[in-house]
């Protein structure tokens, strides 16, 4: 795992949207993996004008949804789903068949997982993942105590999670559970980046990238990853010691 600074936000988001289409003019098929949130915002806008600009044919990649709110359904705003489709596969006309996502309104969540699973082996595992980190150290919704080696799977949220998860939604949203990834798929990912901005993830950047790889700190994960890379910006960066 590497450490990677950046002046400011705009200078990392425009980091990875270029990592993104490096990894794509080099192998048209990729397989991309993104989370949603707030950290990854600049990186889809910048991705999105960036192959407009330069006309990248997007007709071959493949992507993946990193998780999803259980019960929450895509159309409405604050989804995972609802997201995708606003910052990605709308602005740039992706298909239906490049992409699958989690179903969080699915009656059967264990086959939703069993699917996510399917799909991605089918692809050929994951070449480029994106994920933010949460202020309790959750990666997608890997929450504190998770399992290390999980595939797809459903996890009961954190308090931190229910109560910050409340910002992406336009009302009160009774949040209990997540579908996500889990960490065998980063473990398996060719390349991941952790990205994160602000001052008030310095706290959660530095025990992802030097504290103990413990389960009760999951972005604790990226340090045994051969080809993770931390991606701050200053302020999130101010807490590590070198
Ligand atoms: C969302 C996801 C979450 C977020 C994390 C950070 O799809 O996977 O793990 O990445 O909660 O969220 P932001 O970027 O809003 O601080």
């Amino acid at each position: 795992m590497k450490i990677e600074k950046f002046s400011d936000y705009e200078a990392l988001s425009n980091h990875v949207a270029e990592a993104l289409i490096a990894t794509l003019q080099e192998n048209p098929s990729a397989v991309i993996c993104m989370p949603t949130g707030n950290s990854p915002r600049r990186t889809f806008e910048l991705f999105v004008s960036k192959v407009k600009e330069r006309s990248i044919d997007l007709s071959n990649f493949f992507f993946i949804g990193l998780d999803e709110w259980v019960g929450v359904p895509s159309e409405l705003r604050g989804s995972c789903a609802y997201e995708f489709r606003s910052l990605l596969f709308e602005p740039l006309g992706i298909e239906d068949h490049q992409f699958h996502l989690f179903d969080g309104t699915s009656l059967d969540l264990e086959g939703e997982c069993e699917m996510m699973d399917a799909v991605i082996q089918e692809h050929g595992g994951i070449d480029f993942m994106v994920v933010g980190i949460g202020m309790n150290g959750h990666i997608g919704f890997n929450e504190p105590g998770v399992e290390f080696d999980r595939y797809a799977h459903i996890v009961p949220l954190d308090e931190t999670t229910i109560t910050v998860g409340q910002q992406y939604f336009d009302q009160p949203m009774k949040l209990e559970y997540g579908i996500t990834l889990g960490f065998n798929h980063l473990l398996n990912a060719q390349t991941v980046y952790l990205i994160a901005n602000g001052q008030k993830k310095a706290e959660v950047v530095k025990r992802a990238a030097e504290g103990p790889v413990d389960s009760s700190f999951p972005a604790s994960i990226m340090q045994r990853h051969m080809n993770g890379v931390i991606a701050v910006d200053a302020e999130a960066a101010s807490g590590l010691s070198n």
